[in-house]
């Protein structure tokens, strides 16, 4: 009897690719959110420390406590955009930014008043 090799080209999936990411601190998340946002048009309108068209993103992490829901959220505000919040001005939205790399940029900006992540 033969037993042909049926180990075919079931080539990785996506799914699979995900839950293999390994695990990353929170400073590691952080610095690569920063390079993330140094690369995308946030500093058009935002300053780690002054205030310009939007607020500093100091200030962002001094209004939030740091934590698993404000990181959400915020990705959330980073994708969609948002207004109200700070004053008149509306943030444009980043629709082409994934959930990830926009919690990674929240991270970055949660971290900038020093406070330590919460579950
Ligand atoms: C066109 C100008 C503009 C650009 C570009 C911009 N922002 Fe904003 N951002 C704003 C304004 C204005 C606000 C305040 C909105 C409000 O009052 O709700 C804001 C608010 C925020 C907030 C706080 C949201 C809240 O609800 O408190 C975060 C975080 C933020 N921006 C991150 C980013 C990041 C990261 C980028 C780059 C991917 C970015 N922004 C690009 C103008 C901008």
């Amino acid at each position: 009897m033969m037993l042909v090799a049926l180990v075919a080209a079931c080539g990785g999936s996506k799914s699979e690719k995900e839950t293999a990411a390994p695990e990353l601190s929170t400073a590691q998340l952080a610095s690569i959110g920063k390079t993330l946002v140094d690369n995308s048009d946030c500093k058009t309108c935002h300053h780690p420390t002054n205030r310009i068209i939007g607020p500093s993103h100091t200030e962002v992490a001094q209004k939030y406590e740091f934590n698993d829901e404000n990181i959400k959220m915020l990705a959330a505000r980073i994708i969609q955009g948002g207004s109200g919040v700070w004053g008149e001005l509306p943030m444009t939205p980043h629709p082409d930014l994934s959930q990830d790399d926009a919690e990674k940029m929240a991270i970055y900006v949660l971290s900038l008043d020093g406070e330590e992540r919460k579950k």
